[in-house]
């Protein structure tokens, strides 16, 4: 899979993608990230990405040439172009699964947006889906951005070994995942449950799923709708 990611802070994407599961799926060659500064496309002194907002209020908007002369120069045939924005569908697992497990899709196209937002001809006319990472409200889109790149890279071969365990994680079967517990198996007194201690994998399997089907209906019963 290969991200494009569109921004102004392009410093921000740039650090962030040298570490950890980034830097592995570079290396096994699952992904690659560019990172693109939007004020590249601009023609002014300035560089100006954004503008007043038609109508007045406060803030300025993104403006819609940069994005699309950066859209029409990166995008290639198997493409889809994403912004986020806090109006757009929520993030979840199942997204990350889809978009990792896709065969036709080779690149990701992200808008990450800034002060007021995008103008929305880039929504209507570029984009192919809106992304939220929540009911709230962020300064820009890197960090959803981040967020995204993260659940779906993890999820592509090869990144997390051949260790298959993300198949067991939250959110994967509709539920939560059991508790963990390392060594020492006792501290202040707290002991970590004997059957894990057992060796008996058929008990600890029973044990795991009892304890994912408790805290599933205690924490998040709308998973199990
Ligand atoms: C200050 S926000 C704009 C908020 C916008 N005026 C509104 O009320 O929805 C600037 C940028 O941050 C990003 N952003 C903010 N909150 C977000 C969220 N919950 N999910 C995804 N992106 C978000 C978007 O790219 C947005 O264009």
């Amino acid at each position: 899979m290969r991200f494009e990611i569109i921004t102004v802070f392009p410093d921000q994407i740039s650090q962030f993608i040298e570490f950890g599961i980034f830097r592995i799926a570079k290396e096994v060659n699952v992904a690659q990230f560019n990172v693109h500064d939007l004020r590249s496309w601009t023609n002014d002194i300035h560089k100006s990405v954004d503008d007043r907002p038609y109508g007045g209020g406060a803030g300025m908007v993104l403006k819609v040439e940069p994005i699309a002369k950066a859209i029409s120069s990166i995008q290639t045939e198997n493409s889809k172009v994403i912004a986020f924005t806090a109006q757009g569908e929520t993030m979840n697992q199942k997204m990350f699964r889809n978009y990792s497990d896709s065969e036709e899709l080779d690149q990701l196209i992200l808008l990450c947006g800034h002060y007021e937002g995008f103008d929305q001809r880039i929504l209507e006319n570029f984009v192919d889906q809106e992304i939220s990472l929540g009911d709230f409200v962020l300064s820009g889109g890197e960090i959803p951005a981040l967020t995204f790149m993260d659940g779906i890279t993890r999820l592509l071969p090869g990144v997390l070994g051949n260790n298959e365990s993300h198949r067991d994680e939250s959110f994967e079967n509709s539920s939560l995942e059991y508790p963990h517990y390392t060594r020492p198996d006792s501290f202040n007194n707290w002991d970590v449950p004997k059957v894990l201690l057992s060796g008996n994998h058929k008990e600890i399997q029973k044990w795991r799923e009892q304890k994912s089907k408790e805290i599933t209906e205690s924490r998040r019963p709308d998973l199990l709708d």
